[in-house]
């Protein structure tokens, strides 16, 4: 049998393995290895400027590679056969950022990944450690803060630029003591996710406590993608509900008015739960059918119940010196109240991009397709 048989569109190829490879024509030539400049790592090659459809001259098995001889212009193409073999199945090319998460429950404040902020500054080897674990968990702590405005933002940028949102580029919680002013109460936050009238909520939240000193004011995390794996194990027509439906969410103020919908349970490519974005008080009247939310307001409040179990709740309180840092679409967070009187409590915060933190993680850790 022929190592190599031309067809109308595409040919089949005999591989190493010994099996047999169909690839298309127009695959082959537009990615041809002299197809991309070494120097600027993109595409130079413009399959657009193609006049005809790309047909072989002659293929044929030379060694370990695959040669072709192009009709059009005698372009000669040599694909090497291991590199084809990646490519066969059409089954998406291995990500080393699409790690399994592990879910975790109210009592992992001890087992969070934590890592000394001066090292992370000089050492590379530690940041992977630290995304993987945001890849991995949602969650880490950094201990050993700088005690400045420029801590934050030189922590942030090890694992990508800071991401303002409508807000600004930083945002400061504070409460300045005032016992005179009963209005001025450090009220509890409910469990919440960031922003998510925003098109795309912020990925990945800092949050640096600077001053801690009141009583009470624990912070309150939990892993959604847990809560939300449990939903469609008991529960799997809310679960499809949530995971379905698009929902209203706002921000309105004089100046502005952010509005965008989003699914209150967030499923990745593999079909499982990448997170969550709830927030009671930034969802907006929701505009659907009547009818339809016999259905969906029960699904809605027995998600929004499960945040509050004891089950999925970590309690702790962040001291000065630390900076929790999560992925906001996936964890979490609220505070519980505190009294306002008992001392001072800032926390400086800021995001950055889950993509471009993916993009770290990946030149830290493996080789790409140009090295
Ligand atoms: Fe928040």
């Amino acid at each position: 049998m022929a190592e190599v048989t031309l067809g109308a569109k595409g040919l089949n190829a005999q591989l190493k393995d010994g099996s047999t490879a169909y690839f298309n024509y127009y695959w082959l030539r537009d990615n041809c290895p002299t197809s991309f400049d070494r120097q600027t790592r993109e595409r130079t090659f413009d399959i657009f400027h193609e006049a005809r459809a790309p047909e072989p001259e002659s293929a044929r098995i030379v060694g370990d590679g695959l040669e072709i001889v192009w009709k059009s212009d005698g372009h000669r193409t040599l694909h090497k056969l291991d590199w084809l073999a990646a490519y066969a199945n059409g089954t998406p090319r291995r990500d080393p950022a699409d790690l399994p998460r592990r879910l975790w429950y109210a009592n992992h404040y001890p087992d969070i990944a934590r890592f000394r902020q001066p090292e992370l500054i000089a050492d590379k080897a530690l940041v992977a450690k630290w995304v993987e674990a945001m890849l991995v968990e949602g969650v880490a702590i950094l201990t050993d803060m700088p005690d400045s405005d420029e801590g934050l933002t030189q922590t942030a940028r090890l694992i990508g630029h800071v991401r303002p949102t409508f807000f600004g580029e930083f945002f400061d919680v504070k409460t300045h003591v005032n016992p005179t002013n009963l209005a001025y109460t450090a009220k509890a936050l409910e469990m919440h996710t960031d922003t998510p009238a925003e098109d795309m909520a912020p990925g990945v939240q800092f949050l640096h406590c600077r001053a801690n000193s009141v009583e009470g004011g624990d912070s309150l995390f939990l892993d959604g993608a847990a809560v939300a794996g449990d939903l469609r194990a008991e529960c799997p027509e809310d679960f499809r509900l949530l995971s379905e439906t698009l929902i209203p969410y706002y921000c309105e103020h004089d100046d502005y008015d952010m509005r965008s919908r989003q699914r209150v349970i967030e499923l990745d490519d593999h079909g499982e739960v990448a997170g969550v974005t709830i927030s009671q008080h930034m969802a907006d009247v929701f505009d659907l059918p009547q009818t339809f939310l016999d259905d969906y307001y029960p699904a809605f409040c027995r998600f929004g119940r499960m945040l509050q179990s004891p089950k999925y709740l970590m309690r702790f309180r962040l001291n000065a010196g630390e900076c929790i840092v999560f992925d906001n679409h996936r964890i979490v967070h609220g505070r519980a109240s505190y009294t306002a009187e008992s001392g001072d409590r800032h926390l400086r915060g800021c995001y950055t991009d889950r993509g471009e933190m993916r993009s770290t993680y990946r030149a830290l850790t493996t080789q790409g397709r140009f090295k």
